[in-house]
């Protein structure tokens, strides 16, 4: 950002306070909410020092809290040991070891439930598989696998004997899986035969072989789930069967002491070179952080039922699948397949049958679903939806309001959850029983959480509705410790920018005059145009909120007046107009966006298209829209595309 003031110009005033119910049965009111600000504000280490005493089982008590001596590679709770699988099993074995912990439900419909007792010996079975072949303590092991119990299995059973997992998202290819084995030094792959989605196979050992044949030294063995009917080589002396490997295990594995340090996980995600970061968490700050937010943000109670719907090959799986809502003796539902399979009542319908009282997913998802029209919601009985939550992105206020009215029938508070990889878990959300919510805003940062906005000098930006970079100005327990191999690329980027006095998340966002924070998006996407500096979320908020408009999505492009001007790719609710029906659309929506935000923010270009471009994860792919409105060639690796016929309509060639 230079001195000029990134301006925020979406202008949201409506307020939907905690409603009384919920208010009434929340474990954090208004007012416990405010003492514990108050706890973490007087002494921001005793504070997590207190919770990690009261909420972690530990092997070896801690007597340090914050080592802070090789800053910014911040430690906590150094000298203690616990293992954190042990933190979301067998605590909960003599209280509630019938307990269901895992409802999970296949594409192709097919059920199971795992109760504490069965998911404890599953896992236990499956670490002293890991054992057997010879997996120890600090071994990097890849889970390739299928939103399936086993992969949740698969992460916990490395907790328990201290190996590192490093979960790759079953959607990435078998290149992008080769990139993140090699980086990892990974000793072993745990994958399945395929997975199903949208009504397709994906062939994850066909991926893995493809991998692993171009050279994956360090791995030494591969165990396959069989979920699907395809088919898949094995090969003799590295290959094992799951089925055979759990053979004749013992059902009991004594949890391993580690290290509060001990690294649980990396997890790759994409930076602003074109190579993934292995972003490293520890295990007990992590853990604590899980536990509290899935506590507190979500609530969750002994009878609630919890479906987080991120794949665990992402940061959301990880903490709101595989850990938190664990830790606390939640259960949870998983869904294997598509969202719109086979038709978009799938979610809806899933929520019904199993009778979900909290749902937390994108917003990508929420306006996908918002396309298909309130006709589809409404065939499925939702009343038992108590709480709703987003997260990845800011929310626009009308997929909010949507989400609010016709899935949440106006009852349910929605937590916009603010975090990334690299914080391990939530740092700015309203609690549903204590905090008035904003549609688009995440409001507040959470007790123990210093999140501030400052200036291109680093100076907290104190003026209302001015923007800046989002940093965090203190360390937490569960924020990254490095990144796996590359220290100095950590500090390069979250801390060097203002000479590591605090974590630079990479987001722009502004404050509002209660103090509530509204992110813009990431610094990458914040436009110059005219001098005038823009968050492209928000030219896309006002875009979405027209009628006839379900997504867009904005970037810039080089402009020899303005510096940049403003592109903007949008999907309408109807068909995709085409000849004469383009231009007057064209008009209205420019006019529209002058209305909503000002002239500045008119896209100078408006393109049509029946889909934005996205990952299998569902994230715009911001650099090849980037790429097409200047003009340039696609230099980009498209094959993660979920749809890859738009590039034309994008292109404008179609
Ligand atoms: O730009 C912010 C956006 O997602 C980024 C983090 O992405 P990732 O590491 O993939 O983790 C996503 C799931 C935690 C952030 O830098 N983001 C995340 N949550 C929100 C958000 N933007 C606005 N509002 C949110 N609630």
């Amino acid at each position: 950002m230079t001195d000029k003031k990134l301006e925020s110009i979406l202008q949201e005033d409506r307020q939907f306070p905690p409603s009384a119910d919920f208010v009434a049965g929340t474990r954090l009111n208004a007012d416990s909410l405010a003492a514990l600000h108050a706890a973490a504000d007087a002494d921001h280490e005793g504070y997590w020092a207190g919770l990690a005493r009261e909420e972690l089982q530990w092997d070896q008590p801690f007597t340090v809290t914050l080592d802070d001596s090789a800053a910014p590679n911040y430690r906590w709770f150094t000298d203690g040991e616990l293992n954190v699988s042990a933190n979301c099993l067998d605590v909960h074995l003599a209280t509630r070891g019938d307990k269901t912990a895992i409802i999970f439900e296949g594409e192709g419909g097919d059920k199971r439930r795992l109760s504490y007792r069965e998911l404890t010996a599953e896992v236990c079975r499956f670490a002293n598989a890991l054992k057997s072949q010879g997996i120890e303590a600090g071994d990097r092991v890849v889970i390739y696998m299928p939103m399936v119990p086993e992969a949740v299995i698969a992460m916990q059973a490395c907790a328990r004997i201290g190996a590192v997992h490093s979960v790759v998202f079953g959607g990435f290819s078998a290149n992008s899986l080769r990139d993140r084995i090699r980086d990892a030094g990974a000793r072993m792959v745990i994958t399945a035969d395929g997975g199903h989605r949208g009504g397709q196979i994906v062939e994850l050992k066909a991926a893995t072989d493809t991998a692993l044949a171009q050279g994956c030294d360090t791995i030494e063995s591969v165990i396959v789930l069989k979920r699907s009917d395809c088919g898949c080589d094995m090969q003799a002396g590295r290959d094992t069967w799951w089925a055979d490997a759990v053979a004749g295990q013992s059902d009991t594995c004594e949890p391993t002491p580690l290290n509060a340090e001990h690294p649980l996980f990396l997890l790759y995600t994409s930076g602003s070179t074109g190579k993934p970061k292995g972003i490293q968490h520890a295990s007990a700050g992590y853990l604590l952080h899980a536990t509290l937010t899935s506590r507190w943000i979500f609530d969750l109670h002994d009878d609630d039922v919890f479906w987080c719907t991120a794949d665990v090959g992402w940061v959301t799986g990880h903490t709101y699948v595989a850990y938190g809502p664990l830790a606390v003796g939640a259960t949870i539902v998983m869904y294997e397949g598509a969202p719109t399979y086979p038709d978009g009542g799938r979610f809806w319908s899933i929520c019904q049958r199993h009778g979900v009282t909290i749902f937390y997913t994108a917003p990508t998802a929420i306006r996908a679903l918002m396309k298909l029209g309130d006709d589809i919601p409404a065939q499925y009985d939702l009343s038992k939806l108590r709480l709703l939550g987003t997260v990845g992105e800011p929310i626009n206020p009308e997929a909010w309001i949507w989400y609010h009215t016709v899935i949440g029938n106006k009852r349910c508070p929605i937590v916009d959850t603010w975090w990334q990889t690299e914080t391990g878990g939530i740092m700015i959300s309203p609690l549903p029983g204590a905090t008035a919510t904003k549609p688009g805003s995440c409001t507040r940062a959470l007790p123990g959480i210093q999140a501030d906005i400052v200036d291109e000098a680093g100076e907290s930006v104190t003026q209302a509705d001015q923007g800046g970079y989002l940093v965090v100005r203190k360390p937490w327990p569960a924020m990254l410790r490095t990144i796996w191999g590359d220290n100095d690329r950590y500090v390069e980027t979250y801390w060097a920018q203002f000479q590591n006095r605090f974590y630079v998340a990479g987001d722009s966002a502004h404050r509002d005059n209660d103090g509530y924070f509204w992110i813009m998006g990431r610094i990458d996407d914040v436009l110059n145009v005219s001098g005038h500096r823009l968050g492209t979320m928000e030219v896309e908020s006002a875009l979405v909120a027209h009628e006839k408009v379900a997504e867009a999505a904005v970037v810039g492009r080089p402009h020899d007046v303005k510096g940049e001007a403003l592109f903007a790719y949008v999907v309408l609710r109807g068909d995709r107009p085409t000849g004469d029906a383009v231009e007057p659309l064209v008009k209205e929506l420019r006019a529209w966006v002058g209305e909503e935000l000002g002239a500045i923010a008119k896209p100078d270009d408006i393109r049509f298209a029946d889909n934005l471009p996205k990952t299998r994860s569902g994230k715009i792919m911001r650099r090849l829209l980037r790429a097409i409105a200047s003009g340039e060639e696609i230099t980009q690796d498209v094959s993660t595309l979920e749809n890859p016929a738009i590039l034309e309509q994008l292109r404008g060639d179609d």
